[in-house]
């Protein structure tokens, strides 16, 4: 329990490190296409509602266990208890969350993989190495296997060298240069023929889609996953957040960055889908909605960039070093939690603690990419419809029942010393309380009954 903890050196250092978390695949593959099949710019407002009256309280939970707690998550949740049975959920629900996020992060890793196999790809298109790029686009076990390998490397190489000298320097070179690459993409495809077609799917509303409950409970999914909640990440990143921070203001401008940054994603991704689409190149799947996820990325996308010739090879460059810088802020995001555990709770060396916890990783991502078909839809499933909403439920009911209303307002007051005049502590405590519990378990409902 000796080492010493890291602490983000910057306000800054923060919002980078927890933006970086929360911007990933999920904002890029998931946001853009669910918002144009489900009423365009109607679904945008009904995720930003969400958004804000939900995920946004569920944050400030994690952020605020965390920071009270200074530690990783089985030791926070279990500071908050009030016996021996509080105590042992608190446990349950962080080693979960650290299984949870572990599994995420070996499915995650295989597909940052693709990432950056399409990115390498490119650089081989520059250098006029048609077969190496062929080999790197084509689906294949090896390729799988060792891009995997190398995301994961780069994880633990930027996890081991810690909280200030890793995660946050590297979320701060990251991030902006992720901002900057895509308003150039979106930039360069506005100019080309179909993308006004992509702008008006996106953005046209359709109000009659927002009553629909299941669009409004996949909205939620998709926003905790998109703010990495449940599983101890903003947990552990709200850890190093100095006292002196004001918190609803952090986690505040945290939500803000996530949704703008995926707002701004669809700006890219619809226009460049209809650009692909005018030139022949299928951008539906066989209900009728649009290609999401990874098909979207490594089928529709590389075709798309394949055609433009010349200036096709550089975008497709700018895309996957954009995907790429996405998924390694968020990766690193994920295996801090176990890490910090292992730390903090076993005495065990950064470097060690990453290295043997990433190798763990990696023989799961292993045996996902051997057993594709069966595995990886349903590691996807398990951990982020199923477990992340559930684990969420749990930490509101650590904030909203089992820790004294008292401490929270007082660990909210470090920082924000007229917090109980203020906005904030009028209505977050309720919703912490009564309304984001039922919410998830409305969504939680749905999804097995529904
Ligand atoms: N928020 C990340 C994304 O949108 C995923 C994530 C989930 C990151 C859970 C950390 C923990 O891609």
């Amino acid at each position: 329990m000796s080492a010493p903890r890291g602490e983000f050196s910057s306000r800054f250092g923060f919002l980078m490190a927890a933006s970086g978390s929360a911007v990933g695949l999920g904002n890029i593959w998931g946001f853009p296409t669910n918002a144009a099949s489900n009423g365009g710019a109607a679904f945008l407002f009904t995720y930003l509602f969400l958004a804000f009256a939900l995920a946004y309280p569920a944050l400030m939970a994690e952020l605020i266990i965390g920071r009270h707690a200074k530690a990783n998550a089985v030791t926070a949740l279990r500071s908050l208890a009030r016996g021996p049975r509080t105590a042992a959920l608190g446990t349950a629900v962080g080693m979960a969350g650290m299984v949870t996020v572990s599994l995420i992060l070996s499915f995650y890793a295989i597909v940052s993989g693709w990432m950056l196999a399409f990115l390498v790809a490119s650089v081989a298109d520059i250098m006029r190495l048609p077969s190496v790029s062929a080999w790197l686009t084509t689906t294949g076990v090896v390729r799988d296997v060792i891009f995997t390998a190398i995301f994961i490397v780069l994880t633990i190489f930027v996890v081991s060298a810690g909280v200030r000298h890793g995660i946050e320097k590297w979320a701060t070179r990251l991030m902006p240069s992720l901002l900057i690459i895509l308003v150039l993409l979106i930039g360069y495809v506005m100019t080309l023929n179909g993308a006004m077609e992509g702008l008006r799917v996106y953005l046209v509303p359709d109000f009659g889609r927002v009553a629909d409950t299941g669009l409004l409970l996949s909205a939620l999914g998709q926003a905790f996953f998109s703010l990495s909640l449940g599983v101890g990440t903003m947990l552990i990143y709200g850890s190093y957040i100095s006292k002196h921070e004001n918190l609803p203001a952090l986690g505040g401008m945290v939500t803000l960055l996530d949704i703008g940054i995926a707002v701004i994603a669809g700006l890219l991704i619809l226009p460049a889908m209809y650009v692909a689409l005018a030139g022949g190149i299928e951008i539906y799947n066989d209900d009728g909605g649009l290609i999401a996820g990874p098909g979207l990325i490594i089928a529709v996308l590389p075709a798309m960039f394949a055609q433009m010739g010349e200036a096709g090879i550089l975008v497709a460059l700018a895309f996957f070093l954009l995907m790429t810088i996405a998924s390694l802020t968020s990766s690193i995001s994920m295996l801090e939690v176990p890490v910090s555990y292992c730390i903090e709770n076993h005495n065990i060396a950064r470097l060690k603690a990453g290295t043997l916890i990433g190798v763990v990783v990696g023989l799961v991502s292993l045996l996902i990419v051997y057993n594709f078909d069966v595995l990886f839809s349903l590691v996807v499933s398990a951990t982020t419809e199923y477990s992340q909403p559930l684990l969420g439920f749990f930490f509101a009911v650590f904030v909203g029942w089992i820790w004294h209303r008292d401490g929270v307002l007082a660990e909210i007051r470090q920082g924000c010393p007229d917090a109980d005049n203020g906005l904030f502590w009028r209505i977050w405590p309720f919703y912490i309380r009564f309304i984001c519990p039922l919410a998830i378990l409305a969504v939680y409902g749905q999804m097995l009954f529904g």
